[in-house]
């Protein structure tokens, strides 16, 4: 196996605590490491590398974990801009139009898919996104959502069925006969090719009850439950998610003083979605309050046509920071090792010793580049060694 040194990192970031300044963070400046194909095999102070095989020259730049988006929904076709359009103009989100990207996804060619995830894929790992979380959905059959699976699977082993996603048209006056299809053939056909579960628990979705009855069920077929809760609407939600062990609460963006304490005594990771609430015009969640109470917190893009056409993590930290008062690097925690947590992975989402080799090298010094020039290309490489 080929050695690799990259050294002069003008500030590299660890997120591992046992390293550099010993904070969460484990900032090293001036420093160094070593990997091989798969893992991190050593970390320092530029000075005392080890040799390797071959030299990476950072340049002084600042490294950073690869950024791991445990919140997407790639695999769809169509466009719903017209409704970000009529959304800047006063109207209102309500999930409304996923039934558009589920008639457009239906009629799309498996190839046609592909391409559309595989474009997205790019966008993301051109932004230093090194680990993806792919959400079905936008199907709705058995052989669809199948499907959707199978093409997530050609990017990413963190695949999602959200056949709960919405009650789809044809089941509309038959709502218990879609929840049977879901907790029988869907979830035993979709179960062998995904890891998670998750229900769109809100308003005009799936309601509490329902979505308890769906995760308890993909729980017996082997997937564990993650949720989205509490997007248009306070509700039971979070405390669903939290008794079910959810790995997530995903939106979070209507929040109760009880919801808080319960997150914040459980390993449920919160994880906010800030581009959603920028592409609907919605206000942000507390990210403050969940922070303040030693909440676990994750930051993801949520990239899906409707809600929140977003690409990139940067722009996701930059939002976080900007509107949700969280500090630069308790964002940037947030999108690598909170995205880590939030898919209960240990390798990912930081550079200690035997973490994934994952990472990015910016074309700034200092990762606080990533929100205080937005909009701006500032991965100049996304290294990944996790497939
Ligand atoms: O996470 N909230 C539910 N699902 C997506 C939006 C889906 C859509 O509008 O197409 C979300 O925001
Ligand atoms: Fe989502």
């Amino acid at each position: 196996m080929t050695t690799r040194v990259i050294c002069n990192v003008g500030e590299l970031t660890t997120n591992d605590p046992t390293l550099g300044d010993e904070s969460m963070f484990g900032r090293i400046h001036d420093a160094a490491f070593v990997i091989d194909d798969e893992q991190v095999l050593w970390v320092g102070r530029n000075g005392e590398a080890p040799d390797a095989d071959e030299m990476i020259d950072a340049g002084g730049a600042a490294v950073i974990p690869g950024f791991v988006d445990s919140h997407t929904h790639l695999v769809f076709a169509g466009d719903r801009s017209d409704e970000f359009e009529a959304r800047m103009a006063g109207r209102r989100y309500d999930g409304g139009g996923i039934a558009r990207t589920v008639a457009a996804t239906r009629a799309a060619s498996d190839e046609q898919l592909r391409d559309g995830a595989r474009r997205r894929v790019n966008e993301l790992r051109a932004g230093g996104v090194t680990t993806i979380e792919i959400k079905s959905g936008y199907e709705l059959t058995t052989d669809g959502e199948v499907r959707s699976l199978e093409v997530a699977g050609e990017f990413s082993h963190e695949r999602t069925w959200l056949g709960a996603h919405v009650v789809p048209p044809e089941f509309a006056s038959d709502r218990d006969g879609y929840i049977a299809l879901l907790t029988t053939t869907m979830l035993d056909a979709c179960a062998p090719h995904a890891k998670w579960a998750d229900v769109f628990c809100d308003r005009g979705a799936f309601s509490v009850d329902e979505a308890r009855a769906i995760l308890e069920c993909a729980r017996t077929k082997g997937l564990t439950p993650r949720l989205h809760a509490n997007q248009l609407a306070h509700s039971g939600a979070i405390a669903l998610a939290v008794d079910l062990d959810c790995a997530s609460v995903d939106h979070c963006t209507y929040l109760e003083d009880g919801d808080i304490d319960l997150l914040s005594a459980s390993a449920t990771v919160a994880t906010l979605l800030p581009g959603a609430e920028f592409s609907t015009r919605s206000p942000y969640p507390s990210a403050r309050r969940l922070l303040d109470a030693a909440a676990t917190v994750a930051l993801a893009t949520d990239c899906n046509p409707g809600s929140s056409y977003v690409t990139s993590m940067a722009f996701v930290i930059a939002l976080a920071v900007r509107e949700m008062a969280m500090t630069v690097d308790e964002a940037l925690w947030s999108a690598t090792k909170g995205g880590a947590l939030a898919l209960r992975r240990n390798d990912v989402g930081h550079l200690g010793v035997g973490a994934c080799a994952d990472f990015a090298i910016l074309d700034a010094p200092r990762a606080a580049h990533l929100a205080y020039r937005p909009g701006a290309q500032l991965v100049a490489s996304t290294y990944c060694a996790n497939r």
